[in-house]
């Protein structure tokens, strides 16, 4: 699939694995995209999965037949990417691998392989291609510390590793006006909060560097998704909402609940939030939640409540498990509210308190805390703050 004169997708769809990372689910599937420059000197851009290896290679043949490769760009380490390097390697046995110092500590580190020809490449280094002309831009912990862009300033094209990736495999098309890309937003909203929702500041530091190049760039080829052209600004605004934690307006409900108890407050809150006019309400029992999806509706809304019953002297497990996972992450400019419940001995709220005070999430009220089933006067306190909650929310000034 040619993207560009002489470049040509040569990625692939992941459908089958069950958990990127062995953690957050596909149900879309994801791509692995690697690129093609096929110009005086040919430029193989990342490569994809190890099981892909043989799929990319047949690919790469169908474009170039017999003709070597002479580079081979290792924009990022992480084996969704660099997994079949070893394969590629052993296959074009004289290609020269091009990366930063710290990709090459990596390809050692990862597949034993010690390059005799390296390529070193830092922010000032040229290489050209023929037509194409490379630079590159170092972007570290975006998403691993040795990621790195390449660009040829005057096509005003770039290859961006894991920045503006989405999840998703490719229906069909690779490019944005060739296919539906508004479905993709909702993914990448996902991705950003499972892969780089850690590194909102480095994202940021990153978007700000790549604007300092000094270039409109008309095609951005990601290692994830779709290929952007003319939908980059609208992607470009997601990433900078994404990376300053700029959030819509609504709230965000997670509980666990054993014997309904929990539950009941959860609703009554939610009715409370309504009550004021909060429309946009995401609702997630952590029991059976996709934990993916719960971070992606913490990464699109500012308001957030978190509710769950005492167990075992602490707090219900698979909400702790979530906290556990919002304690890694930067998450910020978000209003909250805890509440739990116990039965002999209390400890549910007080921990879910901490934890949110830890996180950097903003409370309003103390958390609400009932023992056994939620009396009236429980359920009448939960309405109340559900209300302070939701005009916390619509009120505002950092949400979009
Ligand atoms: Fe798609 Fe960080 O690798």
């Amino acid at each position: 699939m040619e993207i560009y004169p002489n470049i040509h997708y040569v990625g692939v769809n992941d459908r089958t694995t069950g958990l990127f990372e062995s953690m957050w689910s596909l149900p879309k599937g994801v791509s692995y995209n690697a690129y093609l420059i096929n110009d005086e000197k040919v430029a193989l851009v990342d490569t994809v999965e190890v099981c892909y290896g043989e799929e990319l290679l047949v690919k790469i043949r169908k474009i170039i037949g017999d003709k070597p490769i002479d580079y081979l760009i290792i924009n990022h380490m992480e084996p969704d990417h660099s997994g079949s390097i070893a394969f590629i390697k052993r296959y074009y046995p004289q290609i020269q691998i091009v990366g930063n110092k710290k990709t090459f500590e990596m390809i050692e580190g990862f597949y034993d392989i010690t390059d005799e020809k390296p390529v070193i490449v830092d922010d000032k280094t040229t290489l050209s291609l023929g037509k194409y002309t490379l630079n590159f831009s170092l972007i570290p912990m975006v998403h691993w510390p040795e990621t790195m862009i390449c660009y040829d300033a005057q096509q005003q094209i770039a290859f961006t590793g894991d920045a503006f990736g989405s999840f998703g495999a490719l229906n069909g098309a690779v490019i944005d006006t060739e296919l539906d890309y508004q479905s993709y937003f909702s993914e990448m909203t996902r991705y950003y909060a499972c892969i780089l929702g850690k590194y909102g500041t480095t994202v940021q530091r990153a978007l700000k560097k790549i604007a300092t190049l000094g270039v409109e760039f008309k095609v951005v080829c990601s290692t994830h998704g779709p290929v952007w052209t003319k939908h980059f600004g609208e992607v470009l605004q997601h990433y900078q909402n994404l990376s300053e934690a700029k959030w819509k307006k609504g709230l965000v409900m997670v509980y666990g609940s054993m014997y309904d108890n929990t539950r009941q407050v959860a609703e009554t809150i939610l009715e409370g939030a309504a009550s004021v006019g909060v429309k946009q309400i995401k609702v997630h029992n952590i029991a059976t939640a996709d934990s993916s999806e719960v971070l992606a509706d913490i990464y699109t809304y500012n308001g957030l409540a978190f509710g769950g019953p005492t167990y075992n002297l602490t707090l219900f497990p698979p909400l702790d498990h979530l906290m556990h996972k919002l304690l890694g992450r930067e998450v910020k400019n978000h209003i909250g509210l805890a509440f739990g419940g116990f039965t002999w001995a209390s400890k549910a709220s007080s921990v879910l308190n901490d934890y949110l005070q830890q996180i950097g999430i903003k409370t309003l009220e103390e958390s609400i805390e009932f023992k056994q089933a939620p009396k009236q006067e429980v359920l009448t306190l939960a309405f109340e703050y559900g209300k302070s909650l939701g005009k916390a929310i619509l009120e505002d000034e950092n949400a979009l």
